[in-house]
């Protein structure tokens, strides 16, 4: 469904009131398994989806459903603890419609992560990648219909959805603290069932890294609002057909949980630089 202006409006204005003279700078919305940064955030604020006009819920396993608005590296942040998905019945426009709900808050800056199936046959699980473009070839993105001018025009660039100059401080970052971090482009598949083997062939044929069911929604509206940012994809596991393995659930869900720590580790000293 399509929102108007006032609806996003209503909702930024119960969550200013939920956090007083505190105004977030950072949106960083956390992937599957990834949730327990939340948890970091210190002097938190707890905002449920549920309880914000308009919002809707997400279904996902491991996804809490709320915002942690606090402090996170000295820096002033509101962390999505969970995030909807269109696989869980929603549009674009609803699994994107908390990105701008914080640019109204007043959140200019956002950091995307998410789990990933790795495409690139370098690579291997537990790599971390830098997301530096991205691809979507299904159906219509969350820009479709009418144009709200308050967030952005109606046809917007895309050349630097992911931040050349954040990206770059990240590769240093990374360096710094021995993480190896990877480059590349992920691609966008509705889900949920995973991709089949020939899906992925094609996606590495067109130039994608990895694949997932997230993060472009939000992010191309992050974009068209003008929000300088970041993305973290985790290979969680090899993509379907790489290694003739069957995927799973308990898989992604493990993989992240191994590599917790060093994602904590460069998130924070990303953060620490924004
Ligand atoms: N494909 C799509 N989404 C995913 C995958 C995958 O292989 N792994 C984790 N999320």
């Amino acid at each position: 469904m399509s929102y108007e202006y006032i609806q996003y409006k209503e909702s930024a204005d119960y969550i200013t009131s939920k956090l007083g003279p505190f105004k977030p700078e950072i949106l960083i919305i956390l992937g599957s398994g990834l949730g327990f940064l939340g948890d970091e955030v210190e002097q938190p604020i707890y905002i449920p989806y549920g309880e914000i006009p308009h919002f809707k819920t997400s279904t996902a396993p491991e996804h809490i459903g709320r915002f942690v608005c606090g402090m996170l590296c000295g820096k002033k942040v509101a962390v999505m603890q969970g995030r909807l998905h269109c696989y869980e019945g929603y549009s674009m426009q609803d699994v994107s419609y908390p990105i701008r709900v914080m640019r109204l808050v007043g959140a200019d800056k956002v950091v995307v992560t998410n789990a990933a199936g790795c495409v690139n046959t370098e690579w291997k699980v537990g790599d971390i990648m830098l997301i530096n473009d991205h691809i979507r070839l299904f159906g219509f993105g969350p820009l479709n219909g009418a144009n709200i001018p308050e967030f952005g025009p109606r046809f917007n660039d895309m050349t630097d959805v992911y931040s050349k100059e954040y990206r770059s401080m990240a590769h240093e970052e990374a360096d710094k603290i021995g993480v190896t971090l990877r480059d590349g482009v992920y691609m966008y598949f509705p889900g949920p069932s995973y991709e089949t083997p020939a899906e992925v062939r094609a996606a590495r044929i067109l130039g994608a890294d990895a694949v997932g069911m997230s993060t472009v929604p939000e992010m191309t509206v992050a974009a068209h609002a003008g929000m300088k940012s970041i993305g973290l994809a985790l290979m969680t596991n090899m993509a379907a057909g790489v290694t003739g393995c069957s995927l799973s659930e308990g898989e992604v869900a493990r993989t992240a949980a191994m590599t917790a720590e060093s994602f904590s580790k460069l998130l924070r000293a990303i953060l620490t630089r924004m």
